[in-house]
């Protein structure tokens, strides 16, 4: 038995689940089967049983780099012992320093100017705040009014829900933020159906700004979009969607923000979806992939000219009054620093593009099986859209999660969609059983 086999089948089963609240689950589900997951290395997890199961998920889309690489924990516990923690208010610390510096060096051009958070959602809510600041900084003050899109997902602060457009997540929490709108999603399985890559279809979706400045007139801040819709379950921007999207805020004078919590980190085969799709935003928030999720951490990156109209136009005093305790968290930036560099030392932008029309082609042989309505897929990401069972929505998409679970593979499901993006030193074997675990469980769901 493997070493980290034997550490997961040595962890102690906690005899109590009643008092941790899971997030984002069926709790009663879950309490009364669980599944539990308890070391892992590399490409895989293991459970208390030993049973070794392939992560087709990085997690939660995070441990993009592959899990317990130990240049992360190394850097992490030289920096525990070095300083656990000091306050980025008023006083700083050198790493908190040198990780900007170093994040600054891959985001795209322009972007070198770096907000630390603890999560996307902290980095959604910041970098909607930092933008009506902008706005206000530089005599806007009219424009308040946020713009984010169907199905889209921020996270969970008020700012990313309100946001975001995904009705399940907002309607238990009252009213929302006020002026905010949103843009159409562009999935219409009509017109982009089994699409490889960024559909041909959809472009035109775009426009629909046009239609909310015509609307709103001279009051949007931002507009805040995923450049790929990860949570909703996978929807690929059109081809030029996002260039017509950037033409229309800057005609109108309304930053655009990229949520590349997801995309970011070498995810779609660039370090962010902003190279590899061609547009540059004027913020873009990150979190997951930034320190490879072994600690929590979150990031904005702003343009120059943001953080010049905001701090050197401000009165004398605190430019922002936002922040969070944990921002610049020393064990962060040390995981930071470390998860970087291996994206570097490792090119693993280069090994996704080196692997991605072998995932891509192993996505698309599940055509045909039953049930299955669409298939999506870019870099690292695919997403497989079942049909729904008759008056039993989701409860197809987590059979089929149970049953690649049972079987060996971590999947991630929204709904009737199943969504994978493992980390990104998946190797061609590793694809096969993906996809070969996902086609039985499929069929076995429909038999
Ligand atoms: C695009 C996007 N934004 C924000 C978030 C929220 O991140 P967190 O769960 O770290 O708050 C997520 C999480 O999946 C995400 O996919």
């Amino acid at each position: 038995m493997n070493e980290i086999r034997r550490l997961a089948t040595e962890t102690p089963r906690p005899n109590n689940l009643d008092a941790f609240w899971m997030g984002f689950t069926n709790n009663r589900a879950y309490k009364s089967t669980p599944r539990l997951i308890a070391a892992a290395e590399g490409m895989h997890y293991y459970t208390p049983e030993g049973r070794e199961v392939l992560d087709g998920t990085a997690g939660l889309w995070c441990v993009n780099a592959g899990h317990g690489r130990p240049e992360v924990t190394e850097a992490i516990k030289r920096q525990a012992e070095k300083m656990d923690f000091a306050p980025t208010f008023v006083v700083g610390h050198p790493i908190a320093f040198e990780a900007a510096a170093r994040l600054a060096e891959i985001t795209p051009p322009g972007l070198d100017r770096i907000f630390w958070t603890n999560s996307g959602s902290e980095s959604a809510d910041t970098a909607l705040k930092i933008a009506l600041a902008y706005q206000k900084a530089i005599g806007q003050s009219q424009r308040v009014r946020l713009v984010g899109r169907e199905r889209g997902y921020h996270g969970v602060g008020f700012g990313g829900m309100s946001v975001g457009g995904i009705g399940p997540n907002r309607k238990q929490f009252g009213a929302m933020l006020p002026y905010v709108d949103h843009l159409p999603h562009t999935h219409a399985p009509e017109h982009n159906a089994f699409s490889r890559g960024q559909p041909a279809w959809g472009a035109h979706l775009a426009d629909q700004l046009e239609s909310l400045v015509a609307l709103h007139g001279d009051t949007i801040a931002a507009v805040m979009v995923e450049p790929l819709a990860g949570s909703t379950g996978v929807l690929v921007p059109p081809k030029d969607y996002l260039q017509r999207l950037r033409a229309s805020c800057d005609k109108h004078g309304i930053l655009l923000i990229f949520d590349e919590v997801i995309t970011g980190f070498s995810r779609l085969g660039a370090p962010f979806a902003s190279e590899r799709l061609g547009v540059t935003p004027d913020l873009l928030t990150m979190a997951k992939g930034l320190t490879n999720a072994a600690v929590p951490m979150g990031a904005v990156a702003c343009k120059d000219t943001i953080y010049r109209a905001i701090v050197e136009g401000a009165p004398a005093g605190i430019e922002l009054f936002h922040g969070y305790t944990y921002s610049g968290h020393p064990l962060a930036c040390a995981a930071a620093l470390a998860s970087m560099e291996i994206h570097r030392a490792d090119d693993l932008p280069g090994r996704v593009r080196a692997i991605e029309d072998y995932f891509a082609d192993g996505a698309h042989s599940l055509k045909g099986l039953p049930n299955v309505v669409d298939i999506r897929n870019l870099g690292l990401v695919a997403g497989i859209e079942l049909a729904p069972r008759p008056g039993k929505p989701t409860d197809r998409g987590m059979r089929v999660f149970n049953h690649c679970f049972d079987n060996g593979l971590l999947t991630r499901v929204t709904g009737d969609i199943v969504a994978l993006s493992p980390p990104l030193i998946v190797e061609k074997a590793h694809v096969d059983r993906i996809f070969g675990t996902l086609a039985d469980a499929i069929r076995a769901e429909a038999a």
